[in-house]
């Protein structure tokens, strides 16, 4: 395993988790702005998670032009059922959804998700043709304890649990360090692909060779400058973008930063 050069079979994939902000009625105007800049990457996986309510216009902006995928913030396991204000990968796919984000930290640490709970979802997901966007973190106090590795191990490990190996090219991972998040304190680039780095171990010990090609992506205040140090890193894939995603220019602006780590790469 390379400690100073990327995977390039490991293509590059930039999404942008709105959480609860814009309203439908804004979405078309945000989106159409995105697209405005975004011309089509061929070699890079752009994705959109707008809230539920937006996936429909969401997807009719987007799907006149192609050039961003949509995804999803949460995903019930089952497919039907009496569980009052969830939403079925079913009814995701019915929008044209192509990947859906699991067991955000938010949702753990508001909604008590757990591993295992992430681990279902995780195989309904791909069951559906959603391609599931794992998240794991820890919080300052486990960094501070010295309990990062420790704490994403066993996130990692639970949250794949029962993953089926004929489906690893459709799973992707994000590292969020909960104190990075939304907090403007990013992880330095060296701290995340430390722990990148780490979970790629995980990642073959669990799935062997095969989890070698499995994507592991940053998230945590990424910002356009920032965006540059932390793609260049070899084991971050791409990001996972809050806040700025929900600027047009800001969101491209990473974009870029992943395309030129991926294009100097190339070189
Ligand atoms: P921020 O980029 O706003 O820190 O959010 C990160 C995040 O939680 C993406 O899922």
């Amino acid at each position: 395993m390379s400690q100073t050069h990327k995977n390039v079979t490991r293509r590059p994939l930039v999404a942008g988790n709105w959480k609860m902000y814009r309203t439908a009625s804004d979405t078309r105007s945000l989106l159409e702005d995105i697209v405005k800049l975004v011309s089509k990457i061929a070699t890079m996986d752009l994705v959109v998670c707008p809230p539920f309510t937006s996936l429909s216009v969401a997807a009719e902006t987007l799907g006149r032009h192609g050039i961003l995928a949509l995804g999803a913030q949460n995903m019930h396991q089952n497919k039907e059922g009496a569980f009052t204000g969830e939403i079925s990968g079913p009814m995701l796919r019915e929008f044209g959804v192509r990947y859906v984000i699991l067991g955000h930290s938010e949702r753990r640490q508001y909604f008590n998700e757990t591993d295992a709970q992430v681990a279902a979802k995780a195989q309904a997901a791909v069951g559906y043709h959603l391609r599931p966007i794992v998240c794991v973190g820890e919080t300052l106090a486990q960094r501070d304890a010295g309990e990062t590795t420790a704490v994403v191990t066993s996130q990692v490990r639970a949250s794949l649990s029962g993953f089926p190996v004929d489906q690893l090219e459709e799973l992707v991972l994000a590292y969020e360090p909960i104190w990075a998040i939304g907090t403007g304190k990013v992880a330095t680039p060296q701290q995340a692909n430390e722990v990148h780095l780490n979970i790629r171990k995980l990642l073959v010990k669990q799935f062997g060779s095969k989890g070698s090609d499995i994507r592991v992506i940053y998230g945590g205040s990424v910002k356009p400058d920032n965006a540059a140090e932390l793609m260049a890193q070899p084991e971050i894939d791409g990001a996972l973008v809050g806040g700025a995603s929900l600027d047009a220019k800001g969101f491209f602006d990473i974009i870029e930063s992943a395309r030129s780590a991926r294009a100097s790469e190339n070189d």
